[in-house]
Order: structure tokens, then sequence, then C-alpha cells
């Protein structure tokens, strides 16, 4: 029986016609007309002014923390529950992470940021918000919270592309945004990543930084350091042809979900993650908590069945690589992780796949 991904790559069918096209116009280089396209088109979806087109969205949060004057010894706050890629840029500026329990929402507490800005040693400079699995924080709270305090928020939208609140795309309520376009990711460019803000000076110091900061001069000049971080042109041909789909994308990640709903929700233990009000997100991955089982053991099932499946991330304030550090956590994120497991959310997955692991997740509860 073929293998069952949680999340593989979905081609548009358009991709090579595009890379094609690179290869006539022999710009197999990092820039060219594709990355001017790709920048265009996820304006013109998202409604963001400005966009910087990345080889990943971990760069972006980096380029994102120094522009925004992050230093040695500064505090950054942080949604616990996430991917590592969201908070190693505040390591690699030297500065120093405050990390912030989930609420019922799963993302990041507002209640708790408050706390943790309190409980901070100094004012923390910026605040990088996850929007877990394709769905959205309590924007309207925690950017009230950012304009009282003085506080850059950063978005990382990494997993969540195509998802709204009130409307508005993920990634664009913020100072500065990231969205991810990892193999994984709902479109992808294999790798690759993309950086988006109102303010045209940022995104324009953000660029000269990620083309290792190099004087406008004719010669190699420099005066500060940079990055190699832009995105090669043969990747943003396919980061085109994929943006043309988004909407199916996300369509078809959100009938994934309501199918695994409709199947699941009858058994009793079984609870998925919320959407908040006047939000929709993208459904990136379908994740659900047990309240008895061992998801440990479910994983375990599903991959006999050629299925794969993964627990939920571990929160940061968790990991043996953050002990030392700040975090204000009131055991939600850990109950959760413990509790939790992601399912194949592909938006290639048949509705007979979807069916089928859900019969497998009945069976064995
Ligand atoms: C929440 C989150 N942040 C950051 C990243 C990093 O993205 P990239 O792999 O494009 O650097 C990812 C995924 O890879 C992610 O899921």
């Amino acid at each position: 029986m073929e293998r069952i991904f949680l999340s593989p790559p979905h081609m548009s069918g358009k991709e090579q016609e595009y890379i094609a096209e690179v290869f006539e116009s022999n710009y197999i280089a990092p820039l060219g007309a594709f990355v001017n396209r790709f920048e265009e088109r996820i304006k013109n979806y998202t409604g963001a002014s400005y966009a910087l087109a990345l080889n990943t969205a971990t760069a972006g949060l980096h380029l994102a923390l120094r522009v925004l004057g992050v230093q040695e010894g500064d505090y950054v706050l942080a949604s616990s529950f996430t991917f590592i890629g969201s908070v190693n840029a505040i390591l690699y500026q030297k500065a120093i992470p405050i990390f912030v329990d989930s609420d019922e929402s799963w993302n990041i507490s507002p209640e708790l940021l408050k706390v943790a800005i309190q409980k901070a040693p100094k004012k923390p400079k910026a605040l990088i918000i996850t929007h877990l699995y394709g769905q959205v924080c309590r924007l309207d709270e925690i950017i009230a919270i950012c304009k009282e305090e003085g506080i850059y928020l950063i978005e990382d939208a990494a997993e969540s592309l195509g998802a709204t609140y009130h409307g508005q795309q993920s990634g664009t309520f913020g100072d500065m945004g990231v969205y991810s376009f990892n193999g994984n990711k709902i479109l992808t460019t294999s790798g690759g990543g993309m950086l988006v803000s109102e303010n045209e000076a940022w995104i324009a110091k953000a660029k000269f930084l990620s083309t290792q900061a190099k004087e406008p001069v004719l010669h190699y000049e420099h005066k500060e350091y940079g990055y190699n971080y832009r995105m090669s042109n043969v990747l943003a041909a396919i980061g085109v042809a994929q943006m043309e789909v988004l909407e199916q994308r996300v369509a078809r990640r959100r009938e994934i979900f309501e199918l695994y709903q409709k199947n699941l929700c009858p058994v009793n233990e079984i609870s998925f993650m919320p959407e908040i009000q006047d939000s929709q997100g993208n459904r990136w991955l379908s994740t659900l908590i047990f309240e008895k089982s061992d998801p440990l053991k479910i994983i375990a099932l599903l991959e006999k069945e050629h299925i794969e499946s993964r627990p939920l991330w571990k929160p940061m304030h968790m990991q043996p690589l953050f002990k030392e550090s700040l975090a204000v956590e009131d055991g939600t994120s850990e109950k959760l992780f413990q509790q939790g497991i992601c399912l194949p959310s592909g938006s290639s997955l048949s509705n007979e796949e979807v069916e089928r692991i859900c019969e497998i997740i009945r069976s064995t509860l």
C-alpha cells in the first residue's frame, strides 16, 4: 500500500512550464523576473504593501529582528507552542527569549503575555507570535498589548498563508510577517520564505541585508555584515505556479479537516484545534487531542498502515535547549503536546484516504 504522508507537496501542473521559462531566459540565478512576480503575487493576495522573497521563513524572522533593531541582550517574547524555526532567530541575534504559553485557542494567550511583559527583567523589544497549524491567534488583544507597551509585533505565519482574521490575511497585522514555502507547507517552492510589511524602509533594509549588505556602488563595498538569504529565480517560478492554486488548496485542507471532524467527533474523547471567532484558518494540518488514549500508540498503529502522523510541536519551554529560559506557562501547551497528534492533511489526500484513517483511529479507541 502506498504511504500516506503528513503534508506532501502538491503541484499545480504549471510549475514545469514556468521553470522552462526560467531556463529559456537563463536566469538560473538568485533573482530574476519570477522573484519579482512571486513577490507581486503575495502582495496582491495578502494585501501586504511590501514583500521580499527569501530562501526560508527562518531567514525572514532573522531579518525582521535585525531590521527592528533587536540586539544582544534584548528580550524577545514568543509563543512557546511552536516549531523551533519561529525562535531560532532570537538566538542568532544573541537576544533572550521569553516564552508564553497558549490558551484554549492553542495559540499564545494574551493574558499570559501581559504577565510575561510584567515579569521581564527589562522591556522586551519584540514579540513573535505563531499562527499555529494555520489558525490565527487572538490578534485584536495581542495588537492592543503591543501598541500599549511599545513592543514590535512579528507574525510567524509560516503555517498560515491564506488564513484570515476579520477578513484580513494573517501575516499582515504585525510590524512584519513571514510565510514559509518549505516542502510540507500549504504551498511549497521546495524551500523558501517571504517577508512582508507595510513599512517600505524595513523591507528595503531587509533586502540589503539579504544580499550580503553590499553598498550601492559598482565595486564590492561593505559597511556592515549581511547574509545570503534571497530566493532563487527557479524556485520563485514554482512559487508563482503555486500561488495560482492557493484558494483551492485552502478550500481542500478545510474540507479534509471537516471530514475528519465529521468522522471522529462522535468519539467523545476527541477534540480538534478550535478556530477563534471571525477567523478562518487554512487548516494546514488537522490536529486533535485525545482525552484518554495515548497518542503515541495511535501514531504507531497508523504507521503500521503506512500512514504518517506526528505528535504536536513540543513547546519551547520544555526543550532542553531552553531549559534556562524564562517562560510564563500554565501547563496548557504541555498538555496539548502530551495528548495531541497531527493527521495527514495534504490537499492531494482523497476522501477515501481520510475515511480509512478515521476508521483505523476509531477501531483503536
Ligand atoms: C511555525 C513555523 N515557523 C517557522 C518555520 C520555518 O520555516 P522555514 O522552513 O521556511 O525556515 C516553520 C516551518 O518550517 C514553521 O512551521
